[in-house]
């Protein structure tokens, strides 16, 4: 049984929280060192020169703070800023409005980047390049195409999936940085700002409780938090401790290393069927996920946590796999 959906993607009521506790400023904004002192260097240069930042390509798995990255750009830079997505730009018609809306040096934010449709894409190139682009008005004879000047102006696109952007538009990104994993004591300084937030009393020792288990990834660290606040506010507990942080993780079916019922059913499927391999869509199916959560979510953190290695024929299971399945089992049994 899974009370709620865990997966680092958001869920409905996820919004919400993401929006509660997102940074508003580079200095609220936890780790990622590298990634942000390059964006302020960048940042600062624009503003002295007065010129549209450069096209900035945000990169990595769900929940490592692409969007919110995204708009702290446009805070940094004191501009507004218009966010869209991939999907939902499915007419190339739909970005010319965008496009000719955005002020001089404003950011337009695309998600998901990488489903843009090729005709919506090839209108961005000669945006991003040229500040312009060239539509058709009239149909028949009388149509003609017609070069809209555009205000200069910043992209910045996000993607899980950056292997599947088309080199034309990744070439146009002058910034590129991928987010990587958050090691476990920038997980506790963020559980420890959201938990201020959230007007949260946190006994020592409960962030690392829940930082070890979050993956990496601060939008499920948040998500843990609220659900440990839920544990806690029933059993009437003012404040937050350990032992009731593990209790709550455990009720949640999270182990020590941030294993969730999905990744166990994976990985027993694996199993089940000799170590491998396994396709992907048998892997979907069996976990009631699909296939491109299977592989963005999901497969990345069993890969890092030794359990399960990509072949070209399919998915296989590691020795470590096979133990931890034995476990359970063992632990299940009567
Ligand atoms: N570096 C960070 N510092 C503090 N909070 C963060 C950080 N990165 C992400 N978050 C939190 O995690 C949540 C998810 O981040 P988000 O930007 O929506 O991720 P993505 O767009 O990559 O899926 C946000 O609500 C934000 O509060
Ligand atoms: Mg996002």
């Amino acid at each position: 049984m899974q009370p709620f959906d865990q997966s680092p993607v958001p869920v409905s009521d996820d919004v919400e929280l993401d929006q509660t506790l997102r940074p508003r400023r580079f200095k609220d904004f936890v780790g990622q060192e590298r990634v942000v002192a390059n964006l302020e260097v960048s940042i600062r240069a624009a503003k002295e020169r007065q010129e549209a930042l450069d096209h900035v390509l945000f990169s990595g798995l769900p929940g490592l703070g692409k969007t919110t990255l995204a708009h702290l750009v446009a805070a940094e830079l004191g501009v507004g800023v218009k966010a869209t997505s991939g999907p939902v730009l499915d007419r190339a018609g739909d970005l010319a409005g965008v496009l000719t809306n955005l002020k001089h040096g404003e950011v337009l934010f695309v998600d998901e980047i990488h489903r843009l449709g090729p005709k919506v894409e090839e209108y961005l190139y000669s945006a991003m390049e040229d500040f312009c682009i060239d539509i058709v008005i009239d149909q028949g004879p009388n149509a003609r195409s017609v070069r809209l000047p555009l205000e200069p102006f910043t992209l910045v696109g996000a993607t899980t999936r950056e292997g599947l952007l088309t080199r034309p538009l990744r070439e146009r990104f002058g910034i590129l940085e991928k987010l990587d994993r958050y090691p476990p004591g920038d997980l506790e300084l963020i559980l420890a700002r959201s938990a201020k937030i959230l007007g949260l009393d946190l006994a020592p020792g409960t962030t690392g409780e829940i930082a070890r288990r979050s993956r990496g990834t601060p939008r499920v660290a948040n998500r843990f938090l609220r659900r440990v606040r839920d544990v806690s506010q029933i059993a009437g507990e003012k404040r937050v401790y350990p032992a009731l942080t593990i209790e709550a993780m455990e009720m949640l079916g999270v182990d020590e290393r941030g294993l969730q019922a999905t990744d166990r059913k994976i990985l027993e499927t694996l199993v089940r069927n000799g170590g491998g391999p396994v396709g992907l869509k048998t892997l979907g199916i069996a976990a009631g996920e699909e296939p491109d959560t299977i592989e963005e979510v999901y497969e990345p953190f069993l890969m890092q946590e030794g359990f399960l290695q990509r072949t070209p024929r399919g998915r296989v299971a590691t020795e470590a796999a096979f133990e931890l399945v034995r476990k359970i089992s063992g632990d299940s049994r009567p």
